[in-house]
């Protein structure tokens, strides 16, 4: 039987499953093609980013960081929790609860936007400009035909070459998500974003988390004032980070996982561990696409190559999200995947990668959005600085979470947003008034000049965009 659609998408993560909405809105016929299953072999649409990566990675931190405050944070408010007791097996049940709310809202919105959706593998048979036949193997094996394709088949995690993921004792992200008992020692490989948030997790559980990081300096890619914050507020909370270190032999055993290792001073170190997650970043994935036999390109380190439209080689062939260039994030998937469907649509879909917000969900949280100052330094930008910290903000103190600070960088001439970084409670929120600021390409001035609600972290955000011209006015 074949089926013909003016677009079939192959993957329904992020990039995918909005993808495919759009392209229905706009009045194609369109098809997902996604082969992710849950425990029951059912569909479970909503890619990494559903299953085992942002929903069930907050789910986690949510949980962790009520149990944290229960045992620490409560007290100074003067509330007092006797007997209190951690359940386990019930925090995860929540999370995959959770997860599985998300799996069945896309399975809705497919319905409500009539969009078909194929659970199994997708891969190009055949097709040219024409239109491309593409071979669905899943529960029923059958083969679909689409004008224009939108691959988006997202990422798996990268394994250290001698340490391959077993899910028991070293860890990906899909097994640090779902660990049963909680882990007396835990190795972590990597400070990047997935450490920080896991190893964040399972210390507030109760676990003696060790981060082992290759760069010599932390968050390398962050503002380095705001890293060097965080840095101190996250070993201070008791995330032993170890910098510069170059990882030798891991080895498992029965129950534990050693790791050797030299430290920045060229010290040689072993690391006893209960688990070890091993988070150093992510791999584009392309399995079973037969990218190959229609030929179909990959650039140099095996991501779909596209041009800045997400067009590949192939005519009427588009890739979007974790599997092509730029930053693997759920949020830049999702607007790659509307763009593309607009652009097939005949229209001017646009992402500006320089808005692209950035977030961190330890506590503090760590956002941002734009340049960072030592960016800004590279590139021989005149800039001015402005920052508040949280201690001079009324909301904060009755929050009782003061740590942290707002810091805008504004052109020195223009005074136009350059960049906006924060390390503080509920960054991922307040960071989107910046994003909003930079899309219309507002001043630092503007956002001085804006009434924010008092009280409320947002003045923060307000004092930092006046300290740029040296008038913070509670600071
Ligand atoms: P994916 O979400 O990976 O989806 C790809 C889908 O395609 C999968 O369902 C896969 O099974 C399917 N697929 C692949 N090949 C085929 C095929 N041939 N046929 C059919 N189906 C196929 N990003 C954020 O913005 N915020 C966060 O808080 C965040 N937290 C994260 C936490 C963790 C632990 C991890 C690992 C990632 C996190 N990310 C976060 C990153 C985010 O998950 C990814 O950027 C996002 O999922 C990418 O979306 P995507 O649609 O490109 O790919
Ligand atoms: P990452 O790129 O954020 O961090 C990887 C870290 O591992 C880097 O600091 C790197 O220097 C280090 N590293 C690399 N090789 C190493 C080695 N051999 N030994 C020791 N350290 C080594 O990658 P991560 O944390 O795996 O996450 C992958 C991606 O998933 C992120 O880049 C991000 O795009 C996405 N993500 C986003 C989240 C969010 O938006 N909140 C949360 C989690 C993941």
């Amino acid at each position: 039987m074949s089926k013909n659609f003016d677009v079939v998408v192959i993957g329904g993560g992020p990039g995918g499953y909005i993808a495919a909405i759009r392209a229905a809105q706009l009045g194609f016929n369109t098809a997902c093609i996604d082969e992710w299953k849950n425990e029951k072999g059912g569909p479970a649409p909503g890619g990494t980013c559903t299953n085992v990566g942002c929903i069930p990675s907050k789910a986690l931190l949510q949980s962790s960081e009520h149990y944290e405050h229960a045992s620490h944070g409560f007290a100074e408010h003067g509330i007092e929790v006797k007997g209190l007791g951690l359940n386990l097996e019930k925090m995860l049940g929540r999370k995959n609860t959770v997860v599985k709310q998300n799996n069945d809202g896309i399975l809705y919105l497919f319905k409500k936007n009539k969009v078909a959706f194929f659970h199994g593998r997708g891969s190009f048979v055949k097709g040219d400009a024409n239109g491309y036949e593409i071979k669905v193997a899943g529960a029923a094996e059958e083969t679909i035909t689409a004008k224009h394709v939108i691959v988006a088949t997202g990422s798996n995690a990268r394994a250290l070459p001698g340490a391959e993921f077993d899910e028991k004792l070293i860890l990906s992200n899909t097994g640090a998500l779902s660990i049963t008992e909680v882990p007396k020692k835990l190795g972590v490989i990597g400070a990047g974003v997935i450490g920080l948030e896991m190893g964040s997790v399972w210390r507030r559980l109760g676990a003696e988390v060790t981060v082992l990081e290759a760069l010599p300096t932390f968050l390398g890619a962050v503002d380095e004032q705001i890293a060097k914050e965080a840095q101190k507020l996250l070993t201070k909370q008791g995330l032993a980070v170890n910098l510069g270190v170059k990882i030798g032999t891991i080895k498992t055993g029965k129950n534990s996982v050693s790791v050797e290792y030299t430290d920045a001073k060229g010290e040689a170190h072993t690391g006893e561990f209960d688990k070890l997650i091993i988070s150093i970043g992510r791999t584009p994935n392309t399995i079973g696409l037969n990218a190959e036999g229609v030929g179909l390109k990959l650039d140099e380190r095996g991501f779909i190559a596209v041009d800045g439209d997400c067009k590949t080689n192939l005519p009427n062939v588009w890739a979007v999200g974790d599997v092509v260039r730029g930053p693997m994030l759920a949020h830049k998937a999702e607007e790659e995947g509307v763009a593309v469907a607009e652009r097939i649509a005949g229209q001017h879909g646009h992402v500006n990668f320089n808005t692209i917000p950035w977030v961190i969900y330890t506590s503090p949280e760590i956002a941002w959005v734009g340049k960072t100052e030592q960016q800004l330094k590279a590139e021989g930008v005149q800039y001015k600085a402005g920052t508040f910290p949280f201690l001079a903000n009324g909301r904060a103190r009755a929050l009782g979470d003061t740590s942290g600070m707002v810091k805008f960088l504004a052109d020195a001439k223009t005074d136009e947003i350059l960049g906006v970084h924060i390390v503080g409670p509920m960054a991922s929120e307040l960071i989107s008034e910046a994003v909003v600021a930079m899309e219309f390409r507002a001043s630092s001035e503007d956002i001085a000049r804006i009434c924010h609600a008092h009280p409320s972290l947002s003045e923060a955000t307000k004092e930092a965009a006046l300290a740029v011209d040296k008038r913070a006015l509670n600071f």
